[in-house]
């Protein structure tokens, strides 16, 4: 709740990552997902380089970013075990290797050194890659497996896959 409520006061005005139909990977839940690590990299962008706001706040926003990260890694891996996804191993290789980059961006902060716009180019970078080369190429792995790409929101995701792969 303290998160939230800090949350609205944190400047996302100006979209340095930018959500567009191309970053879509065809799954609404993802896609929405992938929209709040879009957000949170606008807040950092917006607090950490337009609005040179008190370190404490750009650490808050390094926190979240670290956390939801880990969250969206960790329901991806989750798809990946129930659909006995081939690609899993270097799939989760590469989300291991982006969970270190934003961890040594946190720590270098803590050291001292500053968000600032070349860092904030690669995360732009690292994000959007990852989207478009590594996430676009389990959808239609899901989607023959029973995954849809819209689902009403008035049940559990979890349960929803749980249905589509055991009521046919
Ligand atoms: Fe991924």
């Amino acid at each position: 709740m303290d998160q939230l409520n800090s949350r609205r006061k944190i400047d996302n005005s100006r979209e340095f990552l930018a959500w567009s139909e191309e970053l879509s990977v065809g799954i609404q839940e993802i896609d929405e997902q992938h929209k709040i690590l879009a957000g949170l990299t606008n807040c950092l962008f917006n607090e950490a380089i337009l609005n040179k706001a008190d370190p404490a706040i750009v650490e808050s926003i390094l926190n979240e970013l670290m956390q939801y990260t880990q969250i969206h890694f960790s329901v991806e891996e989750s798809l990946f075990r129930i659909f006995n996804y081939p690609e899993a191993d270097s799939h989760q290789q590469h989300h291991t290797e982006l969970k270190k980059e934003v961890f040594e961006i946190k720590e270098k902060f803590l050291n001292g050194d500053s968000v600032d716009l070349e860092l904030m180019h690669l995360l732009r970078e690292w994000l959007t890659k990852h989207i478009m080369i590594e996430d676009k190429q389990y959808t239609q792995f899901f989607l023959s497996k029973g995954l849809k790409a819209n689902w009403p929101k008035s049940r559990s995701w979890i349960g929803k896959i749980w249905d589509s792969m055991h009521l046919q």
